[in-house]
């Protein structure tokens, strides 16, 4: 069975007027999930660098920065010295996946790759040997609050096989649409990772929520 699943909020839902204050009130989840858009690779633009360097300094939640942006390769390394604990860059902007991969890594950072719904998984097999974490997408990458695609799951499968039949310790996040109603097809399709946005900030209660979308995850895996 996969590792021990993770929740992963995407700060994209929150007040990006009071980015400190909405990090305090996800400190129960794993991770802070950063959505890096540059408005080229996807058609929206967010934050960058400088973002991220203020974020790491006023959290201790580990910070699991997305980048939908052009030219991962010239970039990634710096969000991990900026102090993000993973990165994940796209495999259709990066032209060296390995090498990116590797920069990442030798920054201190755990590193991992991202499939648009699109991109088929199959090609980009080989890159296991060079990530820490594969990030199925269940939506068009660019926006919060969209669908969950239901028809992305036998990647998601997919990613999870390979990982099995490779050994070591690989993570599989699933980013988009995930809430209540869909985390637990995504933790019986293998992902132990998971990204919610709007399920998260859209609660009043955002730590309760975080608890009930980890008690749903669990008793998915075990059954
Ligand atoms: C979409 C982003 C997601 C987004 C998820 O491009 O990568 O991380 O924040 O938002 P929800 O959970 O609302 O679909
Ligand atoms: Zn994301």
């Amino acid at each position: 069975m996969p590792a021990p699943l993770q929740i992963s909020p995407s700060i994209l839902a929150a007040d990006f007027a009071n980015l400190e204050a909405e990090l305090r009130r996800i400190e129960t989840a794993d991770w802070a999930h950063v959505d890096v858009m540059d408005n080229h690779f996807v058609p929206n633009l967010t934050l960058g660098l400088p973002v991220v360097e203020a974020l790491a300094r006023v959290t201790r939640v580990p910070l699991d920065c997305h980048l939908m942006i052009e030219a991962p390769d010239r970039w990634a390394a710096g969000y991990a010295e900026a102090g993000a604990g993973s990165v994940t860059f796209h495999v259709e902007a990066a032209a060296d996946p390995v090498a990116t991969a590797r920069a990442i890594r030798a920054a201190g950072a755990r590193a991992a790759f991202a499939v648009k719904p699109g991109t088929p998984f199959a090609p980009y097999e080989e890159l296991l040997d060079e990530v820490d974490m594969v990030l199925v997408m269940t939506v068009e990458p660019g926006f919060g609050g969209q669908s969950f695609m239901d028809d992305q799951l036998p990647k998601v499968q997919a990613v999870r096989e390979a990982v099995g039949r490779r050994g070591g310790e690989i993570w599989v996040q699933v980013d988009g649409g995930v809430s209540a109603d869909t985390i637990g097809r995504c933790v019986e399709a293998g992902a132990d990772v998971l990204v919610a946005g709007s399920a998260v900030y859209g609660a009043d209660d955002v730590p309760a929520r975080i608890g009930e979308l980890r008690a749903l995850a669990r008793r998915h895996a075990c059954g």
